[in-house]
C-alpha cells in the first residue's frame, strides 16, 4: 500500500481543519476551534484498485516566526493551499505560503513538491462577485500552483476533486 504525506496550509481561519474533516470524516462545523500546531487527519482512497494512504498535517494558520519549519515540510508529497474567497489578503499570502515550503522541501530529482490553490467558501459568495474560474487559473498557474480549484467544506464541493487531482499528480511524481 503506498503512503503519501500532504500539508494542508493557509492563513488563520480561512478553512483547513473544516476540509480537513469534510474529506476525511464527511462532517463541517459552523464553530470555530483555532488550531494549535498540528493536527492528522488519515485518509485510505481507492486509485485504480490501489489502496493510497493519504495523511494530511492540518496546521496551524496562525503566524509563525520563520514560517514552517522544515520539520513539518520532511517528506511532505504534495501540499493543498487554502485560501478565503471572502478574504482578498489571503489569496495575496498563498503565494508566500508556497514560497514557504518551496523552500523547505524538495522531492529527490530537485522539483518542488506539486500544490493546489483551494479558493474555500465558495458557498459564501454570489457567483458574479468573486473571482472567476479564469482568473482563478490565472492567479495559480502564474505562481505554478497545479491548478486552482474553487471549494466548500460546509457543501463538499470540489474538495474530492482538488484531493484526486493532487494525489494522481503526486503518485506521477514519485
Ligand atoms: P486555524 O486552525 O486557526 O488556522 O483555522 P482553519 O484554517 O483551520 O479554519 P477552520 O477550518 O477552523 O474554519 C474557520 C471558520 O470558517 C469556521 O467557523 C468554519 O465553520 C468556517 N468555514 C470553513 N470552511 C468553510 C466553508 O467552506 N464555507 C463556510 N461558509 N464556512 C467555512
Ligand atoms: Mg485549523
Amino acid at each position: 500500500m503506498s503512503f503519501y504525506k500532504i500539508l494542508v496550509i493557509g492563513d488563520v481561519g480561512v478553512g483547513k481543519t473544516s476540509l480537513v474533516n469534510r474529506i476525511v470524516y464527511n462532517t463541517f462545523t459552523e464553530k470555530y476551534k483555532a488550531t494549535i500546531g498540528c493536527e492528522f487527519g488519515l485518509k485510505v482512497i481507492d486509485i485504480n484498485g490501489e489502496n493510497v494512504r493519504i495523511q494530511l498535517w492540518d496546521l496551524a494558520g496562525q503566524d509563525r516566526l520563520g514560517g514552517i519549519s522544515r520539520l513539518y515540510c520532511r517528506d511532505a508529497n504534495g501540499a493543498l493551499v487554502i485560501t478565503d474567497i471572502t478574504r482578498r489578503e489571503t489569496l495575496d499570502k498563498a503565494t508566500s505560503w508556497k514560497a514557504n515550503i518551496d523552500e523547505n522541501s524538495r522531492l529527490v530529482d530537485g522539483s518542488h513538491i506539486p500544490m493546489i490553490l483551494c479558493a474555500n467558501k465558495y458557498d459564501l459568495t454570489n457567483p458574479h462577485s468573486c473571482m472567476t474560474q479564469e482568473e482563478l487559473n490565472e492567479f495559480a498557474g502564474s505562481r505554478n500552483f497545479l491548478a486552482g480549484i474553487f471549494t466548500s467544506a460546509k457543501t463538499g464541493a470540489n474538495t474530492e476533486k482538488a484531493l484526486m487531482m493532487l494525489v494522481t499528480e503526486m503518485m506521477n511524481k514519485c
